[in-house]
């Protein structure tokens, strides 16, 4: 059965394309969804705390663990040695993340011990009492120092791009840096691990990734895979900081309870998960273009540099997403995209939100706004011009072919919608009598390609029951972590079956429902899971179909699911009725269903294929005012405009772009990562790091939907993924700052670095004054 068949008319559908609620919304804001802290814990129930060296680099030449042993609470201690099977957690089995570090300390936070006591107070004081005696060695903290690589570089090239930079009208080369981002989830990393009878162990994880965990717990207790069960009913926030880094506390805490024989939990600190997992890459960005007079981009080369940590972990896939959005929406006729993988004595940077796309796709925006400014013309003309068009202008720097571009109409709607026109004349008239405010606004657009890079992730798998009395249970591969996944997914099964949500009961994510899964990442975690689960449905629903013509002599084209009964020919039923009679008959009423992605292709190492599934688009315009005195910034107003092909739950699509615009603004704009020399993380707590309040969100936030004819593939209901892009869309906030900067001495470049900072923008605009005075 082709998806194609779900490509019905809005009035035939109840369940899909309704903006029903999140599940568990109720349950979040009283408190009574459960998180991994909220389980009951069984009697007897220890926790761990972590213990790390004092040093970012060097060895441990002895450890005296004696006072910590000794210490109140403590039942027991564990290094490297105690660790029955592979002492890694790192993802793939890379081999270069352990659980428990050796000797050898290559980042401060590195975990060398953990203690495991009768209360968590406990267990944390006494990790304040172990004796480090160490050799260190000088960190290297930033990628400037950084020569060792964690991977080969890596580029994608098209044509000639020295030559077509050489012979173009103009030129110009730069750098610029852009931050990176702690992910800040509200729950933090924890683990609750439970030891069975025969060496099983169930281990509670707040995992984007369950099978992995699942895994490496296995490979850490050296048990097989069928020995362990992960489960996950809800994270709180994971953004994917907890893709491949909620693995350390999960085997910290299997290992925990296989050696003590006891549940073990292991809930980090807020300043431990800050100091201990990594976060999204920062880049110092070095590129040189070549463009003509109309801001026509000629050839452009790049080269990002990437601070990976002091471990592979995520780096390929997500610097290869940042070269995959190198272009943002942009065609460049001749091309060098280069990448870098540094490795630093830092936490292992990972996942977040976007994947390395959003630093690619800064890169683009910060390019059309220096060309624009080079050659006075408005930033949107030049963005506008240099679009990817159907036709000879449709080649990314990957060799895919963009098919379904919507940057034209979408972009031409919210200009309009926004009067971007006339509030550009207006501020820039504003601003020629405001000395010390200055305004700035900028519309930017994105394109984000959806599907996992690494070919084999795009796979689900779904387990759906009908039981007698009609009611559904929903299983299937992919977590939630407040995106309303669980949600969309069981609408699709409600749909199916013809009856209400409450029919359809949504369960957690376990391992040993749904085997082999992939990570919930790179926003496919409905397209994929989705798909699975309307399979598992299809399977069930064939059966019954059967059975009803054998029965009733009614042929499948005469039944209907619909408004809680089904309709066979003249006769009604409830799907109890029909379930029961169904059973009574012996049909099978449980499905398993799988779904992968059809139509993609991507060889790494020939750097060519067609990555992409399709790509999500959007725009937005933001308006700023900025203090040219004291570097201060309000965000004024803001106006988006996102394609989310059909929606498959408007309410939840809104909540996802709202969310992830000011996810995105924190990143660009307050959200700075402070390493010491000695490469401590100076800014471990909300006391130093500040993320975006409420009250940063200007009363003009609008956000709408662009409404076409859904994707041009066959997805789900024709929708498209929205978890990750909406996160570039504040790119316009950065824009806009650079704007206002601009306008402080219009004909001079702004060199605006990320984050904006009321320091970044005092220093741009002190170098804008600066020839001037
Ligand atoms: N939304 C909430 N509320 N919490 C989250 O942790 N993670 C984001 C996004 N939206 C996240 C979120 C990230 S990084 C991804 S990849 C997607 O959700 C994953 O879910 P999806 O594939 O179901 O969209
Ligand atoms: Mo999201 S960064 O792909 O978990």
């Amino acid at each position: 059965m082709p998806p194609s068949d779900v490509m019905v008319p809005d009035a035939e559908l109840s369940v899909v394309r309704k903006s029903l609620p999140h599940d568990s919304a109720p349950r979040h804001v009283t408190g009574s969804a459960a998180y991994i802290d909220d389980i009951r814990e069984p009697a007897g129930t220890l926790h761990i705390a972590p213990g790390y060296a004092p040093i970012a680099a060097g060895k441990i030449t002895a450890l005296d663990l004696d006072a910590v042993r000794t210490a109140p609470g403590v039942v027991a201690v564990m290094t490297a040695d105690d660790i029955p099977g592979a002492n890694d957690v790192s993802p793939k089995l890379l081999g270069d993340d352990p659980a428990l570090a050796g000797d050898t300390i290559r980042f401060h936070g590195q975990v060398v011990f953990i203690v495991i006591a009768k209360t968590r107070d406990q267990a944390r004081r006494a990790t304040k009492k172990a004796k480090f005696t160490t050799v260190a060695e000088t960190p290297i903290i930033d990628v400037d120092d950084a020569t060792d690589l964690v991977l080969p570089d890596y580029a994608f090239i098209q044509g000639d791009p020295e030559a077509a930079i050489a012979t173009a009208p103009r030129i110009f080369e730069d750098s610029f840096r852009v931050g990176g981002q702690e992910h800040f989830y509200l729950e933090g990393q924890i683990a609750m691990a439970v030891p069975g009878e025969a060496g099983e162990m169930l281990v509670y994880s707040s995992t984007q990734h369950p099978s992995e965990v699942q895994h490496l717990v296995s490979h850490a207790l050296h048990v097989p895979s069928s020995a362990v069960t992960v489960e996950i009913r809800r994270m709180g926030g994971g953004f994917g900081g907890k893709e491949s880094q909620a693995s350390q506390w999960a085997v910290l805490a299997a290992l925990a309870a296989a050696k003590t024989k006891r549940p073990c939990k292991m809930r980090l600190d807020r300043d431990d998960d800050m100091i201990m997992t990594g976060k999204r890459h920062d880049f110092r960005v070095d590129y040189r273009v070549g463009y003509d007079d109309e801001g026509l981009l000629q050839g452009v080369d790049v080269t990002f540099n990437a601070r990976c940590g002091h471990s592979e972990d995520l780096s390929m896939g997500v610097v290869d997403r940042t070269m995959f959005h190198a272009d943002n929406s942009y065609f460049y006729p001749q091309s060098r995209v280069l990448a870098r993988r540094l490795r630093t004595n830092t936490c292992s940077n990972t996942a977040f939100r976007g994947f390395g796309g959003p630093q690619g796709m800064v890169f683009a925006e910060r390019m059309m706004d220096q060309i624009a400014y080079r050659l006075g013309k408005d930033p949107l003309d030049v963005r506008k011009a240099n679009f990817y068009r159907d036709g000879s202008r449709d080649r990314t720097p990957y060799g895919m072919q963009v098919t379904d571009n919507l940057l034209h109409e979408l972009v031409a709607e919210l200009e309009t919608k926004c009067d971007y026109r006339a509030r550009r004349a207006e501020i820039t008239a504003w601003n020629a009598q405001s000395r010390i405010l200055k305004r700035g606004l900028a519309l930017t657009p994105i394109k984000f390609g959806i599907s996992f890079t690494l070919m084999m992730l795009n796979q689900a798998g779904a387990l759906v029951h009908l039981y007698r009395d009609g009611s559904l249970h929903l299983n299937h591969g992919g977590t939630e972590m407040g995106q309303g996944l669980f949600l969309k997914v069981a609408q699709v099964v409600a749909e199916e079956f013809g009856v209400d949500m409450g029919k359809v009961a949504i369960t957690a994510t376990r391992t040993d429902k749904v085997p082999n899964t992939s990570p919930t990442a790179a926003s496919s975690g409905t397209d994929l899971n989705a798909m699975a689960a309307l399979n598992a449905c299809k399977i069930i629903k064939d059966r019954l179909f059967a059975f009803i013509e054998e029965k009733w002599q009614v042929p499948r084209s005469q039944v209907k699911f619909r408004d809680n009964q089904v309709l066979l020919g003249n006769r009604v039923m409830s799907l109890g009725e029909l379930a029961n009679a169904a059973y009574v008959d012996r049909v099978q009423l449980s499905s398993a269903g799988f779904y992968k992605t059809p139509t993609i292709a991507w060889d790494r190492d020939k750097a060519e294929g067609r990555p992409f599934f399709y790509f999500a688009y959007g725009a937005s315009c933001t308006e700023v005012t900025i203090d040219t005195m004291t570097g201060e910034m309000k965000v004024d107003r803001i106006d988006v405009l996102h394609d989310v092909g059909k929606s498959l739950n408007p309410a939840i699509d809104i909540g996802q772009i709202e969310g992830g615009f000011v996810q995105g603004m924190g990143w660009l704009t307050t959200e700075e990562l402070v390493w010491d020399k000695q490469g401590r993380l100076r800014t471990h707590a909300p006391s130093t790091y500040k993320i975006p309040a409420a009250s940063d969100i200007p009363e003009h936030f609008k956000v709408e939907l662009f409404e076409s004819d859904g994707a041009r593939v066959d997805t789900i209901y024709r929708s498209k993924a929205v978890g990750e892009p909406p996160l570039m869309l504040p790119i316009s906030v950065f824009c806009a700052i650079n704007n206002a900067v601009a306008s402080v001495n219009p004909g001079t470049v702004p060199m605006l670095d990320a984050p904006a900072t009321p320091e970044a923008i005092m220093k741009a605009v002190r170098a804008m004054t600066a020839g001037a005075d």
